[in-house]
């Protein structure tokens, strides 16, 4: 960073503060945006400006809004900033979750645009511009690194004010082609707000082009395709994937000497008797194919009925966006879902389906992902997933496998896992098979394949590419 100060843009912040009783305590959200920049910030140190969520939030900041994070270990300034009701509504749940999340997801839930829900995006926006000019005031540098489809409108709003400071703006899930982006009515908006960046990152080649694509078919501006960038003015914007990953280093690669965990025990304390299972851990969202994956189980129950009684899915679903129509109809289908399979398959000690309807910590999940036989991420489509990868580094032992959704950005490099199209049922239920009995070395041989990848392309090359390519922009 050569002295440069880092400031890192979101909504949702790292750490939430909560009341628990008597006690205030401190938990990192279900956010895969949040699992691949917070180590990031631990090691760079600098300032994380994000919305305050934690219902005992504002106690734990000074007369700055700013707090010390992680506890205890403070390594990184925390800024929060407050939402009123109407701009929460109309900013976070209305266009961004409303709007631009189903608009970026082809999981045929109908995006909705309301204009109230627009205007408030854009004050929001302006509210968040105006935090990080006035954090780098006496910054003679900056890089500014703006996080998802949140802030489309920031990069421009900062570079306004602050045309010498770096701003890149990562998005974290997919880009859709341009006749899909083309129904938003702020399309022209949120394009122009985003070649503000002097860098947009995507996930991947193709969500650029298809970016690029849109800015072709919607603005004036020139689209270079020579080196993908666009020319607004005298203003350069690079578009580059960075495919994003967790931290996952050599250290962590080695192999465990600890003796490996039974898949049995850690579902004992469920009153289940089962000789396999497989992990799930997704946010509860329409995006995620949960309904998709039980009926994979079920499927499989059905084509080798062997399997009853013997192997058991247990799904950790952290709640998400629940004041959400369509957020709230997928937490009840899926529940419904499961209690159906289960009511129709169980016997005494078991049951085909372990549906945990909760946040869960790292460290809670971590012990799930050592001991299945396997996971499955079923996303119908996903910028990246970071399921898939933290499962992969979990596996210390180098055995279990990875079944893995076509649509996420993660099968793009993860030679080794067991690919499928969660809307194929069939295909899905005979992967389970395939998983179960997958022998030992070829088992190794994958896993093995896909740890060195996870660990080589970790997220610290992921910021340090991004940070390289910021910095060698002329402003
Ligand atoms: C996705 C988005 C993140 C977001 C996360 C959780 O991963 O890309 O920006 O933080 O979902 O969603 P939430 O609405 O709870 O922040």
């Amino acid at each position: 960073l050569n002295g440069k100060k880092l400031v890192v843009v979101s909504n949702r912040e790292p750490y939430m503060h909560i009341r628990a009783g008597k006690d205030i305590q401190c938990i990192m959200p279900a956010s895969g945006m949040v699992t691949a920049l917070e180590p990031i910030l631990k090691a760079c140190g600098g300032l994380w400006v994000a919305s305050g969520s934690g219902d005992a939030d504002r106690e734990m900041v000074d007369e700055n809004d700013k707090v010390l994070v992680p506890p205890y270990e403070n390594k990184y300034t925390l800024r929060r900033i407050w939402l009123t009701k109407e701009q929460e509504d109309h900013f976070y749940y209305g266009f961004s979750n409303e709007g631009l999340w189903p608009l970026c997801h082809i999981a045929h839930t109908r995006p909705v645009f309301r204009k109230i829900d627009f205007d408030y995006y854009a004050e929001v926006n302006q509210l968040y511009a105006d935090s990080v000019v006035e954090e780098i005031k006496n910054e003679q540098e900056a890089f500014i690194l703006v996080q998802d489809y949140h802030f489309a409108l920031l990069p421009r709003l900062i570079k306004e004010k602050r045309p010498d400071a770096k701003v890149a703006i990562f998005w974290h899930i997919p880009w859709p082609n341009s006749e899909s982006f083309g129904i938003c009515p702020w399309q022209k908006e949120l394009l122009l707000g985003m070649l503000g960046a002097d860098l947009i990152g995507f996930h991947t080649q193709y969500h650029c082009n298809n970016f690029l694509e849109t800015v072709n078919n919607t603005l004036e501006s020139r689209v270079i395709w020579e080196n993908f960038s666009v020319k607004i003015g005298n203003h350069f914007t690079l578009v580059k994937p960075f495919p994003i990953s967790i931290a996952f280093t050599l250290k962590d690669y080695e192999t465990s000497n600890e003796p490996k965990r039974e898949p049995v025990e850690i579902l004992r304390q469920y009153g289940l008797r089962t000789e396999a299972f497989g992990i799930g851990v997704d946010r509860i969202d329409y995006t995620k194919g949960l309904l998709e994956k039980f009926q994979a189980i079920e499927r499989f129950f059905d084509k080798y009925p062997s399997y009853i009684g013997r192997f058991t899915f247990v799904q950790i679903g952290a709640p998400s966006r629940t004041l959400i129509k369509s957020y709230a109809d997928i937490v009840s289908a899926v529940e419904n879902e499961a209690n159906r399979i289960n009511w129709k398959l169980k016997t005494k000690n078991w049951q085909p389906i372990l549906f945990l309807k909760k946040h869960h910590s790292h460290e809670e999940i971590i012990p799930f992902y050592q001991s299945a036989n396997f996971c499955m991420v079923t996303s119908l489509h996903d910028g990246m997933n970071l399921v898939a990868k933290e499962y992969i580094a979990a596996r210390d032992h180098n055995d279990g496998v990875l079944i893995l959704s076509q649509f996420a950005g993660a099968s793009n490099g993860l030679y080794g896992a067991l690919i499928i199209n969660p809307y194929d049922i069939e295909q899905s239920a005979d992967a389970i098979k395939a998983a179960l009995e997958m022998p030992g070395d070829e088992q190794q041989h994958k896993m093995k394949h896909m740890r060195r990848m996870v660990m080589s392309h970790n997220v610290y090359a992921w910021a340090a590419s991004i940070l390289k390519s910021m910095a060698s922009i002329e402003n």
